[in-house]
């Protein structure tokens, strides 16, 4: 190992697919030497994969790794290290019945050829100079996580690698033993030159010891920051401000929203009393369940599972078997959607095209289609108020574009313009579907303004996050039966998950076993039906 690295590495392009994940798209990314650059990034962002390609690990499906500008191919972790780079692994890859000493004679370069008191005096220097504390003769088996990383650490730089790349590398270990694990990476890029990876999904960590951060999500590059400086006074400000950037860049913007303000609930809305909606397919089970002013209820469940029905027939848009309906204290049982609308509930579909906008006609032309007074339209009003709301809603497109010229995100902006101010309730398909994160945002937003001046809304979404997000109360449907989610803000995304695949269901009680010739009983699986 020279004492002055310069090695600079480039990513270029690189992609990797694992069936239908793409676990890298497109990163391209430069690493400096002299820098300790933090990999960010949730669960199954991309991470691992992305560092396991350059340290040759496996191969991109696209792509070039440049280093000092020029493209090297390599394959294997061992042509890897002999171009410089190398990887600690999650799992250290020691031999466990070896010492360390042995360990580090058959991992180096000269194998078991080199002499064992070279090797030993070669280890300990190592080790001292980053204070580590291994002691040569004990085997591997009785060694720390901490020790181990010690020791593979060592046994990379004496193979003279330029890159040092870790993998999760404070996971299991002391808060002492990472000061000293840091303390040692600080030393190698800024007094010795190398180029540090630190792969992490923890903020403090990469905080902590990083020059600058390179945040994945969902195998695409987000984007790059630099870390304020260690050396100047950090201020609590400062490193709040540095988190609330990198969550919003980990997780997407819409996290912010999960603070979103409830509102006082009032009076019930609408009331369904052991409602049965009529589907042919379908067997819906009686529903009960109330929305009320100021309140945001979500439906969960796989696509055809009965939710789509409940709303429509809320909406008195699908044929109600019997039990009772109210909305805003009247019984809808006698009524259509057009008299249910007049009243202030309004019912967004989730096909955009199909059922909320009518293809061929223009923007102005909506507007007049929703307007109040039918009979005798005043279009010079109904074009300023068009153009009115193309501003607000910042659309882009023009009042005299038709439908179908705007982008499905601006066709969703256009939608909830056209939705009253002030409406009772709102039943929404899908509000948010195949919106970017900024645009399915705002939709909340605007949403939330119509909540909070007292609307209900009920909507469903195939995104739990969403669902959890924004919900008050949740109801999970499955197979035509419903089940209320107990307590939302308790509720992680993994207990939705299982509860929408009808996990909340009591097990269908079984036949008596069949007994067996022996007298034995044959269990069959246990099941929870559906
Ligand atoms: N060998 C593999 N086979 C199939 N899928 C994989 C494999 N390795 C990673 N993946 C998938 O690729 C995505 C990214 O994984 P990974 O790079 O390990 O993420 P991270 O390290 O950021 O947690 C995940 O969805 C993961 O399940
Ligand atoms: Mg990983």
């Amino acid at each position: 190992m020279t004492s002055d690295c310069a090695m600079d590495i480039e990513l270029r392009n690189i992609h990797k697919r694992f069936g239908p994940v793409h676990a890298n798209n497109d990163i391209n990314v430069r690493f400096s030497h002299g820098r300790i650059v933090g990999i960010l990034g949730e669960n199954g962002a991309g991470k691992s994969t992305l560092m396991k390609i350059l340290s040759g690990f496996q191969p991109a499906d696209e792509g070039e790794i440049l280093i000092d500008n020029d493209i090297i191919d390599y394959t294997g972790p061992a042509a890897a290290i002999a171009n410089g780079i190398g990887m600690l692994q999650q799992d250290p890859l020691d031999v466990g019945a070896f010492s360390v000493l042995e360990n580090f004679i058959y991992g180096g370069a000269e194998g078991i050829t080199m002499k064992r008191a070279r090797a030993e005096s070669k280890l300990m220097e190592l080790s001292a100079r980053f204070g580590f504390e291994l002691d040569p003769h004990q085997l591997i088996d009785n060694l720390l996580i901490a020790e181990r990383q010690q020791l593979e650490i060592i046994r990379l730089l004496a193979l003279g690698v330029e890159t040092l790349i870790l993998d999760e590398p404070t996971t299991g270990i002391s808060a002492d033993q990472k000061d000293i694990l840091f303390n040692a990476l600080r030393r190698l890029a800024h007094d010795e030159g190398l180029v540090v990876l630190l792969v992490s999904h923890k903020l403090e960590d990469v905080i902590d010891l990083c020059d600058e951060v390179v945040v994945l999500r969902n195998g695409l590059m987000i984007g790059e920051m630099n870390m304020p400086a260690s050396d100047a006074n950090l201020t609590s400000a400062v490193i709040a401000r540095t988190k609330q950037r990198l969550v919003t860049m980990m997780f997407g913007e819409i996290l912010e929203a999960q603070q979103r303000p409830h509102f006082e609930i009032g009076a019930p809305v609408l009331s369904a009393n052991d409602l049965v909606v009529h589907d042919q397919r379908l067997e819906m089970q009686p529903i009960t369940m109330s929305a009320h002013t100021g309140e945001v209820i979500g439906l969960a469940g796989l696509g055809g599972s009965g939710q789509e029905l409940f709303m429509r027939a809320c909406a008195r848009l699908q044929r109600i078997e019997s039990g009772a309906l109210d909305f805003d204290g009247i019984s809808s049982l006698n009524t259509n959607y057009r008299g249910l609308f007049r009243r202030g509930c309004v019912f967004a579909a989730a096909g955009r095209l199909e059922e909320g906008l009518i293809t061929g006609l223009t923007l102005t032309e909506h507007t007049a289609l929703v307007s109040d007074d039918r009979l005798q339209i005043d279009w010079n009003a109904v074009e300023k108020l068009t153009a009115s709301r193309i501003e607000r809603y910042r659309v882009k497109g023009r009042s005299g574009d038709t439908i179908e010229q705007l982008s499905g995100g601006n066709q969703q902006r256009v939608l909830i313009g056209l939705l009253p101010d002030d409406p009772k309730l709102l039943i929404l398909e899908q509000p948010t579907r195949g919106l970017d994160v900024g645009s399915a945002r705002w939709i909340w937003t605007q949403l939330l303004e119509r909540c909070q001046r007292g609307a209900a809304i009920i909507f469903n979404s195939s995104d739990l996050e969403e669902l959890v997000t924004f919900s008050d109360r949740i109801f999970v449907f499955y197979a035509g039966r419903i089940h209320e989610v107990p307590d939302v803000r308790q509720t992680t995304i993994d207990e939705l998950g299982h509860l929408i695949g009808g996990e909340f269901l009591a097990p269908i009680p079984q036949p008596p076993p069949a007994i067996s010739m022996a007298g034995i009983p044959q269990g069959g699986k246990g099941s929870h039906g559906g």
